[in-house]
């Protein structure tokens, strides 16, 4: 199945998830401790990573999930090369029957092509209030801008970058001692909270875009 908006699920016939990393993937185990504790509307049946190196895929491969490692393909073309991979990507997530692609740390930008084909299925989380302070340094520029409140967000995944139509935020105080790690840390927390519920809504019908 792909693009357009994704089926109601049930925890009868749950939505089955890609999950996209590509470090260390403390989201994906959060979420899959999730799915796993009790029958949720959402299973995780693929974990791929940008990388066969990212250490996240042992969260996959330790509970049975496959996962996978796709590095980019050599190509001298940056443009080829990006779509050579997701190519190999969009492969792997219409064998495995995907129905929706979670992507929790994937810290790659997505061409058109890939978002047109996944759009409505395809959710990002982002550590900050959106659309505050988009880009792969969050936590350096909400430390940098000085202000006092941060946040997650969830989101569908547009041709822009940290952009598309918002789903789920939640707020995270900026202490004034924090560092970069401190408060990746404290945000990460409420990611790990708000991703699996925010999926269960998504996956369920009960919100939409
Ligand atoms: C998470 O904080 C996620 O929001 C962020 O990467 C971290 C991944 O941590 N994503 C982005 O910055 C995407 N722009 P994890 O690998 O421990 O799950």
């Amino acid at each position: 199945m792909e693009s357009g908006l994704p089926r109601a699920s049930t925890i009868d016939n749950p939505t089955r998830l890609a999950v996209m990393i590509s470090g260390g993937g403390s989201g994906l185990a959060a979420l899959l401790e999730y799915q796993l504790s009790e029958k949720r509307c959402h299973r995780t049946v693929l974990v791929l990573a940008d990388s066969t190196l990212a250490g996240g895929l042992e969260h996959g491969r330790s509970n049975g999930i496959r996962s996978l490692g796709i590095p980019l393909p050599i190509e001298k073309d940056k443009s080829e090369q990006r779509l050579a991979h997701e190519r190999l990507v969009h492969d792997e997530l219409v064998s495995a029957d995907v129905e929706m692609v979670v992507l929790s740390g994937y810290m790659r930008i997505l061409t058109p092509w890939f978002v047109g084909l996944w759009k409505g299925r395809l959710l990002n989380i982002h550590p900050s209030l959106l659309p505050d302070f988009p880009g792969a340094h969050a936590h350096r520029d909400v430390l940098a801008a000085g202000v006092g409140l941060t946040g997650c967000t969830v989101h569908l995944v547009d041709e822009r970058v940290d952009s598309g139509p918002i789903l789920a935020q939640r707020q995270v105080e900026v202490k004034p001692d924090d560092d970069e790690s401190t408060l990746q840390e404290r945000v990460k927390k409420i990611e790990h909270i708000l991703y699996p519920e925010t999926l269960d809504r998504y996956c369920s019908g009960q919100i939409s875009p």
